[in-house]
């Protein structure tokens, strides 16, 4: 048995859901444990796209089971219309194999209105994170709080509209007193609420004993990261982060699984860096070679439409994701990017006030001054996207790659050179007693 965590290792759109849905081949189980519709996970199928939010990587492959654990917050319209769509285009979404935590939050509308507001600066208020506006931080807090409403509540429609009412209390007040926007009432998210019933009610459950069970019967679980370490709450670059942690640790709280039960993680690094949103980025690259990057990779955010901020490798990044998070091995994603690029080159430190560090420092304004060291490399010419082994790939590349391995201190378990599910090169059986 295996339990294996896709963990991003940078900020966010590594390629994850590419992998997970690649890996979920093997795999029994495909678990969301943290985050919510601030993902967008890409899954490239012949001549299919699927961009997913809320719904696990995995819901492909219809024989396996997909779960939304505790620790994600959902907004159960954008869930909906996720299940609807995939299900138009032929996806099998039934409770039998997708399963919603009855623990889970819910992203209610005055969280969305809240997260916008302040993104906006509305009424002078003005704290801009970048966010995806989708309500992922005010859910959160009022997870934090202990005010919000789970999903498990809507069993209980009048209670539910009790809660909602004592919580629009204090929302309107900020509403309308701090930001002087309308004031929302209880019974639009009642209707709301009752669609929700109807349609998400057959899917909530004890998705913990659902885990369980899982791992007791040694079956494999694939736990599907959101965001990346650098947007962690406790370990990125705060507060330019998500309100969730989506480094190892998390896979136990937000899934409901021991700590030991977890046994391999694998670190997904994109051959490059992006980032979207406000925040630091010390290796960005704001010139024609980034806008390359952006181009050739189209990066433009899969949630939001955003243009990516793209930038060279930054080892500091990925070695502290790979110390945090246990990473044993590593998948390098989008190598193909960067063919034809005449140099190409990986920051292996930092200069802090002209001493060498190997950290992200904690401060902002010390982030501000690093100054990345960097090695260069030869670029590496042609199209890679066909290649099935790593002697298939040019030289260069191959030097690229060894040299990545060893900074970041993980051996490459998969080199992803295209976004389809046959563009990746397997150098490691990630499910070794598959059933
Ligand atoms: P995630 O959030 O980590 O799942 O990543 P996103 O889906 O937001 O962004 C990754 C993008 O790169 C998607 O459009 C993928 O289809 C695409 N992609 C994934 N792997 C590769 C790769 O190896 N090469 C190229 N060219 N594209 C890739
Ligand atoms: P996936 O799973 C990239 C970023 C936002 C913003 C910050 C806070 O696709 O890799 P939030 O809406 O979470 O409060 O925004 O986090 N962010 C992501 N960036 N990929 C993601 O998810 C992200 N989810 C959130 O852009 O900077
Ligand atoms: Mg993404």
């Amino acid at each position: 048995m295996t339990n294996l965590a896709v963990i991003g290792t940078q900020w966010g759109d590594e390629g994850k859901g590419k992998v997970v849905d690649l890996l979920t081949n093997k795999a029994n189980v495909v678990v969301r444990f943290q985050g919510g519709n601030n993902a967008g996970h890409t899954l490239v199928v012949g001549n299919q796209t699927y961009a997913l939010h809320l719904v696990p990587s995995g819901i492909l492959h219809p024989q396996k089971l997909s779960v939304i654990a505790s620790g994600v917050v959902v907004d159960p319209d954008v869930l909906i219309e996720e299940m609807e769509s995939l299900a138009a285009r032929g996806v099998t979404i039934t409770p039998e194999n997708l399963k919603i935590s009855e623990r889970a939050h819910i992203i209610l509308p005055y969280h969305k209105t809240l997260d916008q507001a302040r993104e906006a600066g509305a009424q002078g208020v003005v704290m801009k994170i970048g966010t995806t506006g989708r309500g992922i931080g005010p859910a959160y807090e009022d997870k934090a709080a202990r005010r919000g409403l789970r999903l498990g509540d809507l069993r209980d429609l009048n209670s539910f509209k009790d809660k909602i009412t004592l919580a629009l209390l204090e929302k309107n007040a900020l509403l309308t007193g701090l930001y002087g926007l309308k004031a929302q009432d209880a019974e639009s998210i009642i209707q709301s609420a009752q669609i929700w019933v109807k349609k998400l009610l057959p899917f909530i459950t004890d998705t913990f004993g659902v885990i369980r069970q899982a791992a007791d019967k040694n079956l494999n679980i694939l736990f599907e990261g959101a965001q990346g370490v650098q947007l962690d709450l406790d370990h990125g670059t705060y507060p330019y982060v998500t309100s969730s942690n989506p480094t190892t640790g998390s896979v136990a709280v937000g899934a409901g699984l021991a700590p030991r039960d977890l046994n391999s993680v694998l670190g997904l690094v994109k051959a490059y860096t992006s980032r979207v949103g406000e925040g630091p980025f010390p290796t960005e690259l704001l010139d024609a070679t980034g806008d390359r990057i952006r181009e050739v990779g189209r990066e433009y955010g899969t949630t939001t439409g955003r243009p990516r901020r793209c930038g060279w490798l930054d080892a500091v990044v990925v070695r502290a994701a790979v110390k945090l998070c246990g990473v044993d091995s590593l998948a390098v994603t989008k190598l193909d990017v960067l063919g034809g690029l005449k140099e190409i080159k990986i920051a292996s430190h930092y200069l802090l006030d002209g001493q060498k560090i190997d950290y992200v420092p904690a401060s902002l304004s010390d982030l501000a001054k690093v100054q990345p060291v960097y090695e260069t490399f030869e670029g590496f010419e042609g199209d890679i996207t066909k290649s099935k082994k790593l002697s298939d790939l040019p030289y260069g590349a191959r030097v690229y790659l060894d040299r990545l391995s060893e900074l970041v201190g993980a051996p490459a378990g998969l080199v992803s050179v295209g976004p389809e599910r046959d563009q990746t090169i397997m150098l490691r059986d990630f499910f070794p007693d598959s059933k």
